[in-house]
């Protein structure tokens, strides 16, 4: 079986960090949400993973590399790196999850494959529910992971047949009077007869081949779509609450590690990272929290829920519940910063020269909450 995740689209709910950088690769608890989808295929014993890229596939490149980046991973589960292949698939334009399947066909063939949504992040392993899949060949054409929401007017949602809940009648994008709970996870199973699936259908309003509208081409053709309950946390990562959140949760099972340099004016308490080469200097680090390689933190507070990446300096600042990427500095913020995103190579300080107002150089669709 092949893996296909999705890294192309546009982002635009996560703008303006998406303007110079693929939301893919926004690190939660400083690894790129990309790499936890990666590590989730292998770890279900898929190996050769095709990666739709569009605008941001050098970078996406550059960070994924050949594999050979994930050996530390392969041997943990008693794989060998060198089995490890991935293919980049450029898709011109984000026109559609439906279309990257599409343009995905030379490298899938034949094969089954598990789709997965490079944006989205799951607690459960998948191995039974692949291994289902391929064991299910002639028998199951489609497999697909649902979710029970709250509100299933913002997701794509399945109707489940009232007399055998392990058939799907409907899917529905976002459907105004729900017609069920369960909200369609971005993991799908295919074998080849989707490709007859997205070549019959038509683009939507919004001009995107949809993998609803697919799904629903083969449930009227008579192919057999099954369902999959998914019960653990499922966080589709495309907004910055939900960056944070999975955040959040990915943080809550960190192992505490301390290699770096926490001075005996400092406090380190519950479940810390600080990568070797950090500094903590008469500050407070509340877990869990992770801090990256090369950072410094001094006379400040980090609070719980809180990833700083490699190379970043806070000084006489107090951070909670925040995602401060690379290369960013934090210096003499009075007031603490709350549930932010901040990108790389920021500068937030307190102004220096005079007159004492903000003085703010934002990109657009930036936002700033001032106390
Ligand atoms: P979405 O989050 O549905 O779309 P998007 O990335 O364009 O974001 P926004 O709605 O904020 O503008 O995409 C889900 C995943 O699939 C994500 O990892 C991007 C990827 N994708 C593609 O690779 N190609 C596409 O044509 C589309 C639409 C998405």
């Amino acid at each position: 079986m092949k893996g296909l995740i999705l890294s192309g689209g546009k982002g635009t709910r996560l703008r303006p960090l998406t303007y110079t950088s693929a939301k893919q690769l926004v690190p939660v608890a400083n690894k790129p949400v990309l790499f936890y989808a990666i590590e989730t295929l292998l770890e279900a014993g898929i190996f050769d993973i095709g990666i739709i890229v569009g605008d941001t596939r050098d970078e996406v490149k550059q960070a994924v590399g050949d594999g050979s980046r994930f050996a530390g991973f392969a041997s943990k589960i008693g794989l060998d790196a060198l089995e490890i292949r991935i293919t980049y698939i450029y898709q011109e334009a984000p026109l559609g999850l439906a279309h990257a399947v599409k343009v995905a066909q030379p490298f899938l063939g034949r094969d089954r494959f598990v789709m997965y949504l490079g944006d989205n992040m799951i607690e459960e392993s998948i191995r039974p529910l692949v291994e289902k899949f391929r064991l299910a060949e002639g028998d199951c054409n489609c497999q697909i992971l649902l979710k029970e929401v709250e509100n299933p007017q913002s997701y794509g949602v399945a109707e489940l047949d009232a007399t055998n809940s392990n058939r799907v009648v409907r899917l529905v994008e976002k459907p105004r009077e729900p017609v069920s709970n369960l909200a369609l996870v971005g993991i799908y199973m295919f074998d080849h007869n989707v490709f007859e699936a997205v070549n019959a259908i038509k683009p939507s309003w919004r001009n995107e081949l949809e993998i609803t509208d697919a799904i629903q081409y083969l449930v009227n053709a008579g192919f057999i779509v099954q369902p999959q309950q998914v019960r653990g946390w499922w966080v589709d990562t495309g907004k910055q609450a939900d960056m944070l959140e999975v955040n959040r949760l990915i943080l809550d099972r960190l192992e505490p590690q301390i290699e770096g340099v926490v001075d005996r004016d400092s406090q380190i308490n519950g479940k810390v990272v600080v990568a070797k080469t950090a500094e903590i200097i008469n500050s407070v680090v509340r877990g869990p929290a992770i801090i990256g390689e090369h950072c410094r933190i001094v006379n400040s507070y980090i609070g719980p829920f809180t990833s700083i990446n490699h190379h970043c300096t806070i000084i006489g600042s107090e951070v909670e519940h925040s995602i401060i990427m690379e290369n960013s500095q934090i210096l003499e913020i009075h007031g603490r910063i709350e549930d932010s995103l901040i990108g790389r190579n920021v500068v937030v300080e307190k102004s220096p020269i005079k007159p004492k107002a903000f003085k703010l150089l934002l990109g657009d669709n930036s936002r700033v909450g001032i106390l």
